[in-house]
């Protein structure tokens, strides 16, 4: 088994003399022998596989046991000077079953839950990992060979069933363990082959991880809470909008647990990366165009078809073409939606959606409620944190410009986001709808506080304790608050 060094202390690594500090690989050593076992052992399972035409219906048992076999055969030869004994036979098998099932040499990258994101930048340059507690970290591990590289990307696009060639040199896709997989080869990376693996998380950032890490506060998740259930008479929409990595798609998952369990939710996405654990949902993933460029089906294709599916609530990953004017016609026809969307402001969403390629009508827009903006802030040390910068409501359009009520802002000195305004559209709707007053709503928004912060002090934080609570919230609300208030 390969071991890794992580730094343990901050001290540790800024005694890396360079100033990315250093994540340390120790690399399975293969003696020269064994290297070339290994490279006749992978010739001879592809030719294995094109005769039997036969794709991916061996189990790992059949190929271990072919590995060994293989390896058995080689050794009683003795033609490479290894001599042969049972214990050593058993261990390189294993050992070349893992760098076969596995992703080779960055398979300890791809086995530490502690890393956001791998890059490899090319060849001859060392490989990079963005780590969650350190940031940018660079490896001990560097491609020497560009053949290296491009069998590692070659092999990870047969495992997802893609290709990457000169024809169709991006590889865009989902690894087995949901991890998101970009990879590009020449002539469009001019440097060499690249690949960006961002790395699936077992156990998902809940809303209660986010209050922690002060990315949302537990005031405003109870305010949206109220406002994405909308008491069974309004649920709210929402675009969560921020740059590339900002945690866009973390902040709509962890919000996601607050839509309401008798909702029918269908989502859609390009990869993969949700992890809702409602009840309810239908999963859909758009599929790219095949071999002979056919049968693509688009995120509009599969927006279109949602509709017919009876949605209660429409989730998109990420909205960025012409699936943005379906959606809007599906919220204008009242559906609820959510959504992701790169932009840098409130105001720029709204420009983003109503310009090409999405050119969503201006009209269609103030059925949406929330623009929530999501801002990663670097610091000098190369560390990150990610807040909601801001949360806007859309209230209206006036004089051709769609009017924004800015309710909550992040405050830089605090490091809070804060309420920045008593008033609320959204709620003043719900009031309208459930016939509650205003008053009454913000004491409900009180008391689901109560809540989130007892989840809060208490570390109860998985996805499934959040569903748990939130559940019971809704079976006897006065129950559990009674229960807490005890217990506090
Ligand atoms: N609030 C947060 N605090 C700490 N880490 C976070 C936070 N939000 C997200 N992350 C981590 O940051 C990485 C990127 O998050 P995410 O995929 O949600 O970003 P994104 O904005 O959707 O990215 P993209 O632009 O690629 O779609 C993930 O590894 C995630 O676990
Ligand atoms: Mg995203």
């Amino acid at each position: 088994m390969d071991k890794i060094l992580v730094p343990s202390t901050k001290k540790d690594i800024y005694e890396s003399s360079d100033l990315v500090p250093e994540y340390k690989m120790l690399k399975t050593n293969y003696s020269p022998q064994e290297k070339i076992l290994l490279v006749e052992l992978r010739e001879n399972l592809v030719n294995q596989a094109i005769n039997s035409r036969t794709n991916n219906s061996t189990t790992n048992s059949d190929l271990l046991n072919d590995i060994n076999n293989f390896l058995y055969l080689k050794l009683m030869k003795n033609d490479l000077d290894i001599k042969y004994d049972k214990n050593y036979l058993n261990e390189l098998s294993n050992k070349f079953f893992q760098d076969i099932i596995g992703y080779g040499a960055i398979d300890p990258l791809i086995k530490d839950d502690s890393l956001e994101e791998i890059m490899i930048i090319g060849v001859n340059k060392p490989v990079f990992v963005y780590h969650r507690k350190y940031g940018m970290m660079k490896t001990n591990l560097i491609f020497k060979n560009e053949m290296e590289l491009v069998e590692l990307i070659d092999s990870i696009a047969r495992q997802i069933n893609r290709r990457i060639d000169q024809e169709s040199p991006i590889l865009d896709g989902r690894l087995i363990d949901g991890s998101r997989v970009n990879a590009t080869i020449k002539p469009i990376s001019a440097d060499g082959p690249s690949l960006t693996i961002r790395k699936f998380k077992k156990d998902p950032l809940t809303i209660i991880d986010l209050i922690k890490f002060k990315t949302i506060s537990s005031e405003l998740a109870s305010f949206l809470w109220l406002c994405i259930d909308g008491i069974g008479v309004k649920s709210a929409n929402a675009i969560i909008s921020g740059g590339t990595s900002s945690g866009k798609t973390t902040m709509l998952n962890a919000l996601s647990s607050f839509i309401n369990p008798k909702e029918r939710i269908i989502s859609i996405e390009d990869t993969l990366e949700l992890q809702i654990p409602h009840d309810h949902i239908i999963r859909m993933e758009t599929r790219p165009p095949n071999i002979e460029n056919k049968g693509e089906l688009t995120m509009n294709d599969l927006v279109k078809n949602s509709l017919r599916q009876r949605p209660d609530r429409i989730i998109v990953g990420e909205v960025r073409s012409s699936e943005a004017i379906t959606l809007f016609t599906a919220l204008n026809t009242g559906h609820s939606v959510f959504g992701t969307l790169h932009s840098n402001n409130a105001r720029e969403t709204i420009t983003r959606l109503t310009n090409e390629p999405m050119s969503v009508p201006q009209i269609m827009i103030s059925a949406l409620d929330f623009i929530i903006m999501q801002n990663r802030i670097y610091k000098s040390n190369g560390e990150s944190v990610r807040r909601i910068s801001e949360v806007a409501e859309i209230v209206g359009v006036e004089e051709g410009t769609i009017q924004l009520n800015k309710i909550f802002q992040w405050n830089p000195e605090t490091d809070k986001v804060e309420n920045i305004s008593i008033a609320s559209k959204t709620i003043d709707e719900i009031s309208k709808k459930s016939g509650i007053n205003s008053e009454i709503l913000f004491n409900e928004i009180a008391n689901r506080q109560i809540l989130i912060e007892y989840l809060v002090k208490n570390n109860i934080r998985s996805i499934y304790e959040v569903k748990e609570y939130i559940e019971k919230y809704y079976i006897d609300s006065d129950f559990l608050l009674n229960k807490i208030l005890l217990n506090s």
